[in-house]
């Protein structure tokens, strides 16, 4: 197991756009094989690399612990979203923002296309949590958070809340 320190919010890493991959390595092999392992290691559903510090477009998601008949690892470098649609809110969490919660509003079906770590094209069509993960992901290789799209009245629950854990900390 090669298990990464997840960076946390507000690291810069996570704010930045990453970069496309140009081409499928060695470094790249490692990276997918070392967010796998850190994301296993923390329980998350998916993973996108700025939060293992590398700014690179390339994500991994899991969803066997909700529904087990999507079995397996999937590794999308280069994701894109082509097409969504409808709406939903459902809460969600990040492994970068720990210990915070929220709803957020996201479309309730997505379509995206990537590569996979072998160089072949990936296509997943998902709804729920399929279709949550997806976009929370790709939004992470934009420099985008799921604090960055809560509501007014989450936004100052959000900063209160830190500011409460700031001040039992110090
Ligand atoms: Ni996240």
């Amino acid at each position: 197991m090669s298990v990464s320190k997840i960076e946390v919010y507000p690291a810069a890493v996570l704010k930045r756009v990453a970069s496309e991959v140009t081409e499928i390595n060695g470094a790249t092999q490692t990276l997918i094989t070392n967010m796998v392992d850190t994301m296993k290691s923390a329980g998350g559903v998916g993973l996108a690399a700025p939060q293992v510090n590398v700014s690179k477009r390339v994500i991994v998601m899991e969803f066997s612990h909700y529904d087990e008949r999507m079995q397996g690892l999937i590794v999308m470098i280069n994701p894109e979203i082509v097409y969504a649609e409808g709406g939903m809110y459902q809460e969600e969490g990040c492994l970068s923002v720990p210990d915070f919660r929220a709803a957020i509003e996201r479309s309730a079906l997505v379509y995206a296309r990537g590569i996979d770590g072998q160089g072949k094209i990936v296509e997943i069509e998902g709804r729920g949590i399929v279709a949550i993960c997806l976009q929370h992901e790709i939004d992470h290789l934009n420099g985008v958070l799921f604090i960055d799209r809560l509501s007014e009245g989450q936004s100052s629950f959000f900063r209160k809340a830190k500011k409460i854990r700031k001040i039992k900390t110090t």
